[in-house]
């Protein structure tokens, strides 16, 4: 999928690099548990890259700078049983340039297409305020909050336009 500045596109073996640098940067990992040790990260992710539906690489100018997922149910938050939900990370030296709004909304359109009439859930710590501003953004409303992972965490949901 292409936007106005990037490409949404499946993982690359000539991503791993990429990779690892975001699940290593203790910026990225700040509200998700924090950042894994890049040694770990060089051991455990593999030259074959991981691909399944959903899982978009953002590449700007051919380089990766984050990535997107569309994922049914990983079983982490009662909340989120059963239904399908959004998560984004992207690489610090690419934050406050629009570039996740840009990707998420076309991920989201193109999830609209795919599934017609499926709502997307998300769930963000409150205290991560570009990750809440981000949400707001993407036309996500509160649920709820709840206190998970030892913090406040904010629930939402997007319906796919009428
Ligand atoms: C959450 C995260 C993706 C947000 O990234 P981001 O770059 O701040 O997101 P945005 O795309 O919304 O861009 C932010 C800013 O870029 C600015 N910007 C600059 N040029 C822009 C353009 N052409 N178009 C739109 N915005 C632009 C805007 O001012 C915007 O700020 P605003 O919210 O005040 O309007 C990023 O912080 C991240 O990867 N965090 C770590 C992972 C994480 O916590 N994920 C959440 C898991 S639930």
């Amino acid at each position: 999928m292409r936007t106005e500045r990037l490409v949404l596109r499946e993982p690359e073996a000539r991503d791993r690099a990429a990779v690892i640098e975001l699940l290593a940067s203790p910026e990225v990992g700040a509200y998700l548990g924090g950042a894994q040790p890049r040694d770990e990260l060089e051991r455990a992710i593999p030259e074959a890259p991981d691909r399944r539906p959903g899982l978009f690489v953002v590449d700007l100018d051919g380089t990766m700078i984050g990535q997107i997922m569309l994922t049914r149910d990983t079983g982490h938050l009662r909340q989120a049983a059963g239904r399908v939900e959004l998560g984004y990370l992207f690489l610090p030296r690419a934050w406050g340039c629009g570039y996740a709004t840009e990707a998420c909304a076309a991920a989201l359109d193109w999830f609209a297409g795919a599934l017609p009439g499926e709502p997307v859930v998300l769930a963000t710590q409150t205290a991560n305020v570009g990750s809440m501003r981000l949400a707001a953004k993407l036309g996500f409303v509160e649920v709820e909050r709840f206190e998970a992972y030892g913090a406040e965490q904010w629930f939402g949901m997007w319906s796919p336009p009428a």
